[in-house]
């Protein structure tokens, strides 16, 4: 006790004993009503019994889950590639390269430990939580926007991602004029604004190589393709989605249908698994029935959902499913 014969010590451990007793009492009689972080979230919440999930008044995830739904979603799968995440078990990295069966690929290891010298590699948006409200607008680009005049309502969302060659330009009306995520594959790349991120679907290893190549020196011209040697893009925003993820959509979503899902249906997925709350637009036929771009006037006619890569009509199905579950609102334009 020779700490207490001096009078500052004195004074600190009054104070000290004064504090303990008061912060115990405080957290004692705090969590006595035990209902009342129950109270807050079911506030937060459509529905009184169930706990909300997220901070938005709808929520991807819900406590009183409908079993189809979490028979299928699992929320701790990283849709994006990390330093951390990057290596493959040997069945994903197989079915990897199954999808287009590429003659030669490079040492994927070898590839990703370039990537990321180019790129971040931080592990994004797995912050889920009951304090969190992400919206999202998933734009596809189905002629069914024309004359919508959803422009506004697109870019009132935190997250826009729209996909392949999607222009926004003289469209901005119709597709608002924001876009936060631009979902690619090499074949399919455009140039972007600076605060635009580049999301790149790797469907074989010269895809990685491709956006190394395409951010830095231009070397690749070809894939299976013509593609672009250089694209406009901020670096610091490129994210690359993840080939586990990718398989997990195949074989949890589209339970083996199709060679491999569509870019729409994995710009879906990715806002599923990152936003709290999805509004998708562009999707599916026009009132008339006809498929084809906003931007374009020729008709996609059926080869657009029967190319046998992909099954639309599998895919359109579960996006409907998911509507009518209000995990997502569709858009259906006119
Ligand atoms: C969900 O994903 C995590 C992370 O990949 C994995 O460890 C877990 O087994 C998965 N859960 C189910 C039910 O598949
Ligand atoms: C890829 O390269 C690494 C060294 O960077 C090596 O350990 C590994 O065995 C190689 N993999 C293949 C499939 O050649
Ligand atoms: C793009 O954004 C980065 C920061 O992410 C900044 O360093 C860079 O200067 C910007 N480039 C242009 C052309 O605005
Ligand atoms: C769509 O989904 C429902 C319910 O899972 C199923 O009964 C139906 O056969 C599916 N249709 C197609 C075309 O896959």
């Amino acid at each position: 006790m020779m700490a207490l014969k001096h009078p500052k010590f004195r004074v600190f451990t009054v104070l000290f004993c004064v504090i303990s007793i008061t912060t115990f009492l405080f957290s004692y009689n705090y969590r006595a009503p035990s209902s009342y972080f129950y109270k807050l979230a079911s506030r937060l919440s459509d529905n009184p019994v169930s706990k909300a999930t997220c901070a938005c008044s709808r929520c991807i995830s819900a406590e009183d889950e409908d079993p189809w739904f979490s028979e299928r979603f699992n929320q701790s799968m990283s849709p994006l590639m990390s330093k951390k995440n990057s290596m493959l078990s040997a069945d994903t990295y197989k079915w990897w390269q199954w999808i287009q069966s590429e003659k030669h690929p490079a040492n994927y290891s070898d590839v990703v430990r370039r990537l990321f010298q180019v790129i971040p590699g931080e592990e994004r948006y797995m912050d889920s939580g009951p304090n969190r409200c992400r919206t999202c607008s998933v734009v596809g680009n189905s002629g069914n926007l024309k004359g919508s005049n959803y422009g506004a309502l697109i870019d009132a969302s935190d997250f826009i991602i729209r996909m392949n060659k999607a222009p926004t330009s003289g469209y901005e009306k119709d597709v608002g004029r924001r876009t936060t995520h631009h979902v690619m594959y090499p074949e399919s790349a455009k140039n972007l604004q600076n605060t635009t991120n580049l999301v790149l679907i790797p469907f074989k290893t010269l895809d990685l190589q491709w956006i190394i190549s395409a951010l830095t020196t231009g070397t690749i011209k070809h894939t299976y393709l013509p593609v672009m040697a250089k694209i406009k893009a901020n670096k610091n925003k490129v994210l690359i989605y993840s080939p586990t993820f990718f398989k997990y959509i195949f074989e949890s979503w589209l339970e083996g249908h199709g060679r491999y899902p569509s870019t729409g249906f994995l710009a879906l997925m990715l806002a599923i698994h990152i936003c709290d709350e999805v509004n998708v637009y562009g999707f599916g036929a026009d009132k008339a029935g006809n498929w084809h771009h906003y931007w374009e006037n020729n008709l996609l006619g059926g080869a657009f959902r029967h190319t046998g890569v992909h099954d639309g009509d599998y895919e359109y199905n579960i996006t409907l499913l998911l509507a009518s579950k209000k995990k997502i609102k569709m858009f259906k334009g006119r």
